[in-house]
């Protein structure tokens, strides 16, 4: 699984477009203990993405640069997966969001406005990121932070402000005192500093806190300037994902969200509750999505399509029109007017060109599939290249794998493969070509020729008359 960043939209209404845009750092290296997961936090799926992949984006399109990730020593996959789209370093150990902060090299360190992100805030919007880096620059400040006061806030840090309304310091929920009313303005961990007063002030942080951690936190207090906060906009931007029921939430979220847009850009959903959408997905105007029906990673529908109820799709790649049933389709492509009935399956490698149809429970794999064919049912067409406009007959089956390896049927164009024929590939069927009936087909088939591969039948005239009487 690669992350190829996608381009970044220029922004000429903010001054950062031009690719030198303020410096951004994710931390990501904490050890997510509330998952209670042998994979690190940031690499669950969310939307079908891994986690970290929203905040770096969000970055990305607010800052039009790639940020600096703090991630855990040797966490090759997150590394990867991040390819050119961020600089990671690595934090030796995870000793707090102070820590994670001064493990960024003194050469990468910008002196200018730094937007300092937690990892764990999927949810967060890059209009609200411009927000944050305008508001920090309109006034001279030491730091601008985000705020919100959530539904639940649980195990958020809170803000203290002075008389003048500045923010004075954060205050993790565990440091209260016993008994002492917390504010309901929340800390949303994401914050722009002055680069000038953030990194010396690192380096005085402390671990004389209820979690004996360097607090990043802990910075804003030490700060020379005022420190103001933007009110997150969006309720949801402040759901982060410390377990897997505030993953579930982010999901949930998160599925509105992608749903809301795909309704307001022209698609139909008949029940949002029932539909799950990854966040990736396109579909074109005037479609239907049935209810509980899945659309998952990169799969992309045309106009005018009709799924489900209850279609499994994951990574297909449709044209327009296209109709699918209750069906599970993996890894495919399929031209406009495709029809798939219910209960069929159509597994990675498939293209299925114009106007094919699908009966019902039919299987395709590794196989191309020529316009206007119809497999109608009960067919398994596997490791196959059939041409335009064949028939194949209910229950034909070819045959792939003869327990060491597999091979190829070809099947030219305008064949008719009469019901329930067995196809032994490797095998060759020339255009036009004809198949009996039940035959078992384990020779070419010259292109126009009618093969059958059956034996006769016999009619044995008074036989009942003379069989034994039943008891
Ligand atoms: C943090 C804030 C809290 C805020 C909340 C918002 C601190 C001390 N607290 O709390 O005020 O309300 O976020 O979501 O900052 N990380 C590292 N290295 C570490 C520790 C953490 O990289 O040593 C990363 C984690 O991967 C995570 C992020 O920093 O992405 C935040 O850490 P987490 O432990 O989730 O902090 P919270 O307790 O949620
Ligand atoms: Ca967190």
């Amino acid at each position: 699984m690669e992350h190829v960043p996608g381009p970044v939209p220029a922004k000429p209404y903010t001054r950062w477009y031009m690719g030198d845009g303020p410096q951004a750092v994710i931390l990501a290296a904490g050890q997510g203990k509330r998952m209670r997961s042998a994979v690190p936090k940031v690499l669950h799926l969310l939307g079908g993405r891994p986690l970290i992949l929203y905040a770096v984006d969000a970055v990305r399109v607010a800052t039009g640069s790639a940020p600096v990730v703090v991630i855990a020593p040797g966490e090759t996959e997150v590394r990867d997966l991040l390819g050119e789209g961020a600089t990671c370093v690595e934090q030796a150990t995870p000793l707090g969001t102070g820590d994670a902060v001064r493990s960024v090299p003194a050469a990468l360190r910008s002196s200018g406005p730094v937007l300092i992100l937690v990892g764990d805030a999927p949810l967060i919007r890059p209009e609200t990121l411009e927000r944050l880096l305008l508001a920090h620059t309109s006034s001279a400040r030491a730091c601008t932070l985000l705020t919100g006061a959530p539904a639940d806030p649980s195990g958020l840090g809170r803000v203290i402000r002075d008389e003048d309304g500045h923010v004075a310091r954060i205050v993790e929920e565990g440091d209260f005192a016993p008994g002492e009313a917390l504010p309901l303005e929340c800390n949303g961990g994401i914050y722009v500093f002055d680069g000038a007063q953030l990194w010396p002030t690192l380096d005085r942080l402390t671990t004389s806190n209820a979690q004996g951690e360097y607090y990043l936190t802990d910075v804003v207090e030490r700060l020379a300037g005022p420190v103001e906060a933007v009110v997150a906009p969006d309720p949801d931007e402040f759901i982060f994902v410390n377990d897997r029921r505030q993953l579930a939430a982010a999901e949930a979220a998160l599925r509105r969200r992608t749903l809301d847009a795909l309704m307001l850009s022209g698609v139909t959903i008949d029940d949002p509750a029932t539909t799950y959408v990854d966040s990736q997905v396109v579909v074109g105007p005037d479609s239907v999505i049935h209810p509980m029906t899945t659309l998952r990673g990169g799969t992309t529908l045309g106009s005018g399509c009709e799924i489900g109820p209850m279609a499994v799709l994951h990574d297909v790649r449709a044209g327009d029109r296209v109709t699918v049933a209750e069906a599970v389709l993996d890894d495919c492509e399929l031209g406009d007017g495709v029809r798939i009935g219910p209960y069929c399956r159509v597994r990675p490698n498939s293209v299925l060109a114009t106007g094919v149809e699908l009966g019902t429970h039919a299987e395709v794999k590794n196989s191309t599939i020529g316009a206007g064919t119809r497999i109608s049912h009960f067919s398994s067409v596997l490791d196959s290249d059939v041409g335009t406009a064949v028939n194949i007959g209910a229950g034909t089956v070819t045959c792939n794998y003869d327990g060491e390896a597999k091979y190829r049927t070809t099947i030219g164009d305008r064949v008719f493969v009469g019901t329930n024929a067995t196809l032994v590939a490797p095998l060759t069927i020339g255009d036009g070509a004809y198949v009996g009936a039940g035959s078992f087909v384990d020779h070419d088939v010259p292109p126009g020729a009618l093969a059958v591969g059956r034996s006769r039948q016999q009619n044995i005239e008074g036989w009942a008359a003379r069989r034994p009487a039943r008891a």
